[in-house]
């Protein structure tokens, strides 16, 4: 009786199982390659960092720079209206990042970080920027007015430190404290009688900050809108990140090079994982390892010209850090508590715990970030260019 082998044989097997694993394996290059593991960094979504200083005109190139600005869940809320002597900066509303700023404190607070980029450009181009904040009283979006100059070209270390500043969310140097010289040194950047900035550097101060900063990262997840609005503006997958080169992103998260390919290689996580991840990060990373905590506090936290101002510092401060080789990073979930709750009309919980925090009530906190040394080197967030963010007129 002749029965029928259902077994393959030895040779056939291994080509089978050697034909699968080719191809798995060229999915898996296909994949990693599709998710932009080999090109962090590169594709048009990263253009903005490498070709700033090539636009043909200076006034473009000092747009150029105000694009690599500081800004809140890199939402880039801003047109730049360009004409023969002079930028509008404009807010884009509707890039508002939800709940998560109810009052648009970040928003004009990202506008101005914008501002400082496009100052320290004008300088280095060339040209003394006269800089008019909100200068029409009925058009709040109309953030600012830059009247252009002519001057002798003066390109500062600030000025190099633009296309350098990444802000950074990985470990910091647990062993490397800030001399007071550095903390001194940032005080005099926030030169600004409307703005100041206080320091959390001993154990007792940065214990206190530390456990605002997760209780306010707990109640921020816990609040669905919020949770909601802050994942509106995640972006995992790399055909999204280079399309709409905004928004936050796997490689902007300080990961170890091995975690962040993991992850991109890996499914996109759920909104709730990715707050999960958040709130631990906070817990075991962001907050133990921070050298220092500051908060920059303005005498009126609603006050649209103060939060521009306060943004302008917040941009010198990390451009000036990048330059001495710190690590900085914004940290403003109690800020966005403390909006929330005031938007909800609830319980001042944390609005109460920053205002104990910093202890002056002539000073309401509207910056709060950490500062350290880095452990590892942080990535470029994808960024709009100007093609997107200068309206066209037909001429
Ligand atoms: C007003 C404001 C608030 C911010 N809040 C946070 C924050 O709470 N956590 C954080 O990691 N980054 C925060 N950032 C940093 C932005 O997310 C970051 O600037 C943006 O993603 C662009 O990335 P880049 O700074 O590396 O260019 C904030 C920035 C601004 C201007």
């Amino acid at each position: 009786m002749i029965t029928q082998n259902t077994h393959p044989s030895r040779s056939s097997f291994l080509k089978v199982a050697g034909a699968a694993l080719v191809a798995v394996a060229g999915g898996c290059v296909w994949r990693a390659a599709d998710q932009g593991i080999f090109s962090a960094g590169t594709g048009l979504a990263y253009e903005p960092w490498k070709n700033w200083q090539d636009a043909a005109t200076p006034l473009e190139r000092i747009v150029a720079a105000g694009i690599l600005a500081s800004n809140p869940h890199n939402s880039q809320p801003w047109f730049f209206y360009i004409s023969t002597s002079a930028i509008n900066l404009v807010a884009d509303f509707e890039r508002q990042i939800g709940v998560i700023d109810p009052f648009r404190r970040e928003m004009y607070i990202g506008l101005g970080c914008a501002i400082e980029n496009m100052v320290l450009a004008a300088a280095a181009e060339g040209f003394q920027a006269g800089v008019h904040l909100l200068p029409d009283s009925t058009d709040a979006s109309l953030a600012a007015h830059l009247e252009l100059k002519a001057a002798a070209p003066q390109a500062s270390e600030l000025y190099a430190s633009i296309p350098k500043r990444h802000t950074d969310r990985s470990a910091y140097d647990p062993t490397h404290p800030l001399a007071a010289e550095t903390l001194d040194a940032m005080d005099r950047l926030a030169n600004n009688e409307n703005v100041h900035l206080f320091w959390f550097s001993d154990a007792t101060g940065k214990g206190k900050f530390g456990q605002i900063a997760v209780a306010a990262c707990e109640a921020l997840v816990a609040d669905e809108q919020q949770s909601l609005d802050s994942h509106a503006w995640w972006r995992q997958d790399w055909s999204v990140v280079q399309q709409r080169a905004d928004g936050i992103t796997l490689d902007a998260q300080g990961l170890s090079p091995i975690i962040n390919n993991i992850a991109k290689f890996l499914p996109d996580g759920s909104r709730q994982q990715n707050d999960q991840f958040f709130v631990k990060n906070m817990r075991e990373i962001n907050i133990p390892t921070a050298a220092a905590f500051g908060i920059l506090a303005v005498n009126d936290g609603m006050d649209n010209t103060q939060r521009l101002e306060c943004g302008r510092i917040w941009q010198r401060i990390h451009l000036w850090g990048t330059g001495q080789g710190l690590a900085l990073q914004p940290l403003n979930q109690m800020c966005e508590r403390a909006d929330r709750e005031r938007q909800l009309n609830s319980p001042p919980v944390l609005g109460q715990a920053v205002r104990d925090l910093v202890g002056d009530d002539r000073w309401q906190a509207i910056m709060p970030f950490r500062a350290g040394y880095p452990t590892r080197v942080s990535l470029p967030s994808p960024r709009r260019g100007l093609l997107q963010v200068v309206p066209h007129t037909e001429s």
